[in-house]
């Protein structure tokens, strides 16, 4: 008999079909969620600023999964302009994003410092 756990547990085809994209696809964590989509059947699109690292691992993914369900698209995150150009382009394409992976990770200089508490965080009075 089904547990209510098992019953909820997807099969390795429920993503066939769709369109998943992959911000910072090309880093460490974005290819482990390449590599879950495609092995579950979706198209992966990695979505990433780093344009040589991003066709680096669609090549080394695409070949070690023996897939063509890998796709590049440069994207910055931190550009309206740059996620609308990226958006409407897999949207021409594919006619659809199904999901979006929000991984990209934009490392500023503050990068890798100890959170402190700011003088202008808001307080609470009674
Ligand atoms: N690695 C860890 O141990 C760890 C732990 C907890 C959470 N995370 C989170 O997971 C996410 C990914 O981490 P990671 O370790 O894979 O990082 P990573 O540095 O390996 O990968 C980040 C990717 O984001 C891309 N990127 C950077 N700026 C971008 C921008 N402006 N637009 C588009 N892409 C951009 C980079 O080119 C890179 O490919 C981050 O949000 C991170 O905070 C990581």
């Amino acid at each position: 008999m089904k547990t209510e756990k098992s019953k909820l547990m997807k099969s390795p085809s429920d993503l066939e079909n769709k369109i998943i994209v992959i911000t910072g696809g090309a880093g460490l964590i974005g290819r482990g969620f390449v590599k879950a989509v495609v092995e579950n059947g979706g198209t992966a699109i990695i979505a990433d600023i780093d344009e040589l690292s991003g066709r680096t691992v669609k090549e080394e993914l695409s070949k070690e999964l023996r897939t063509d369900k890998i796709e590049f698209i440069r994207v910055d995150i931190t550009s309206k302009e740059s996620i609308k150009r990226m958006t409407d382009a897999i949207v021409n394409k594919h006619n659809v994003i199904d999901a979006l992976v929000n991984n990209a990770y934009p490392r500023n200089k503050s990068y890798g410092n100890k959170l402190t508490p700011s003088l202008s965080s808001p307080t609470v009075s009674s």
